[in-house]
């Protein structure tokens, strides 16, 4: 795998995906999980979504997303582990389609095969990113040269998070959140605790039991924090206004970051991510990360169900 650009931002958005080539017509690509370190709505729009302000970073979780140029015209995808869906409702699926769609040229195939790791119904945007990845490496592969921007326009018809695995590492999201303004990363990336409960929160029921706010928080106070790389300052500005929706539709959820928020030694703050479920805690470094990973598996009461803890720092430029 190629090590990600320490120079300033490309226009190539395979630039930002640890990638090795297979030969002319094989691609492999790592694609990130992400992490809402802010989210607030602004306001439901008449189409049903509603405008939110959100600062998304990339971290260090993987799924793996294998491609090869086949002749023919179909698009084979194969998910390892296979209990999760393969067919059309995909997100990979999908981006291939409209790929090839935009370009008219549907005589194009190809085998794919993903490897999850990032959890699904998480939060993480783990679906978003595949889609992301799958239209990068797909229009490389079969040698489209659509733009970036191009590419914007169809991420932006797949899901409201695809956009942002097109401005890695770290990004302001707007509108439905596909609307992108690259966010400068610290240059000593984030050490977070991560905590994925057993169970996936669905993002249309947060957002249906979701009480919009008359009077929304800005996010600056947040954005200078993760500008200057402070911990303790992210950690005291953290904010998700999907909490309360999320927490009512899946309790564990709240009791987790509860938890989390409230261990000793404590983290410089926890929130959840997106819609759910993924909850975590931003640390001070690598050492502090391992002792509050540590003091939470340790402090689980015998009525809560057991939750996958893992440690992850944010991807730097
Ligand atoms: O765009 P995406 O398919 O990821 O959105 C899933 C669901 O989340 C939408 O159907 C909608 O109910 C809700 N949503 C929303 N406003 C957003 C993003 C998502 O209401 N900005």
């Amino acid at each position: 795998m190629t090590a990600l650009p320490t120079s300033s931002r490309s226009a190539d958005p395979l630039a930002f995906y640890p990638h090795f080539r297979a030969g002319a017509d094989g691609l492999t690509l790592a694609t990130p999980a992400k992490l809402n370190l802010f989210l607030e709505i602004v306001r439901k729009r008449p189409d049903g979504y509603h405008d939110l302000e959100s600062l998304m970073v990339a971290v260090e979780l993987y799924d793996t997303l294998e491609l090869r140029a086949v002749p023919g015209g179909a698009v084979e995808l194969r998910c390892e582990p296979d209990t999760l869906g393969s067919g059309p409702d995909n997100l990979v699926h999908k981006a291939a389609a409209a790929l090839r769609a935009v370009a008219g040229r549907p005589d194009l195939g190809a085998h794919i095969r993903l490897t999850k790791r990032i959890p699904t119904q998480a939060g993480m945007g783990g679906g978003s990113s595949d889609a992301a990845a799958a239209l990068v490496g797909l229009n490389e592969i079969w040698k489209l040269g659509l733009t970036r921007e191009q590419l914007v326009a169809i991420a932006a018809s797949i899901g409201s998070d695809v956009a942002f695995f097109l401005a890695l590492p770290a990004a302001w999201c707007t509108g439905r959140g596909e609307i992108t303004a690259p966010e400068p990363p610290p240059r000593r990336a984030l050490d977070f605790v991560l905590v994925l409960p057993p169970v996936g929160v669905s993002t249309p029921a947060v957002f249906k039991r979701l009480v919009v706010p008359v009077g929304p928080v800005g996010g600056d106070r947040l954005r200078a924090a993760f500008r200057a790389g402070d911990p303790a300052a992210v950690g005291a500005a953290l904010f998700n206004r999907l909490e309360p929706a999320a927490f009512g539709a899946e309790p564990l959820v709240g009791r987790l970051r509860t938890r989390l928020a409230e261990l000793h030694p404590a983290p410089c703050g926890a929130l959840m991510s997106g819609s759910g479920s993924t909850v975590f805690a931003v640390c001070r470094d690598r050492s502090h990360a391992l002792e509050v990973a540590a003091a939470f598996r340790n402090s689980r009461p015998a009525d809560e169900p057991e939750s996958r803890v893992l440690i992850v720092r944010g991807v730097a430029l």
